[in-house]
């Protein structure tokens, strides 16, 4: 839907010089509050997922929110991958990228069963290095990854050559 791949992008907001100079951050945090171009997202996302997932993963932290949902759209569970050391129960854990650095996601390995459908949502799709470890973790668990939702692609960091093989659709690319 290109009108609302258009709301989308005029809704973001560019933050220069943030985490760290040089940087431009894409807030999505006004769209959140447009209550209807975030319904208009939900519904989009729902139309096309619905009866080809069982559950939906969120993406701490920003993935928790259009996550939540979509998964309270689709009347399917919602399961949590967070940053390390926050869950309580036994997990997999799985290191990735940063732009300096490394980090680890977590998954409980009981949160999802075997051969269920994972829908992965999270806002942003950068260096892939987020996604990628997420369906690393769902795929531990013995589940599978349907589909991966996200808000905004941004092309230059060329993260969809880390997530070759899976069904990816982003709303808008910048
Ligand atoms: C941001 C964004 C994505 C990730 C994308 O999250 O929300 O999850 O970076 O980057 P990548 O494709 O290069 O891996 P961040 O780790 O800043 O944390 P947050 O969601 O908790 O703000
Ligand atoms: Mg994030």
């Amino acid at each position: 839907d290109g009108q609302l791949a258009a709301d989308v992008l005029a809704g973001m907001r560019d933050i220069p010089d943030f985490p760290e100079e040089g940087v431009v951050f894409k807030d999505f945090t006004p769209v959140l509050l447009d209550v209807q171009l975030r319904d208009r997202i939900v519904a989009d996302t729902v139309e096309r997922r619905r009866g080809q997932v069982d559950v939906v993963a969120g993406i701490e932290a920003r993935g928790f929110i259009l996550g939540a949902m979509i998964a309270h759209e689709l009347g399917v569970g919602f399961v949590p991958v967070r940053k390390g050391g926050k869950l309580p129960a036994a997990v997999h854990s799985q290191s990735y990228t940063l732009e300096y650095g490394t980090a680890t996601l977590e998954i409980h390995q009981d949160a999802v069963s075997h051969h269920e459908r994972v829908l992965v949502v999270d806002d942003v799709l950068a260096t892939g290095g987020t996604l990628a470890a997420t369906c690393e973790l769902i795929e531990r668990c013995g589940a599978s990854v349907a589909a991966i939702e996200l808000v905004l692609e941004i092309e230059a960091l060329a993260g969809r050559d880390k997530l070759r093989g899976y069904d990816l659709h982003c709303l808008t690319a910048a």
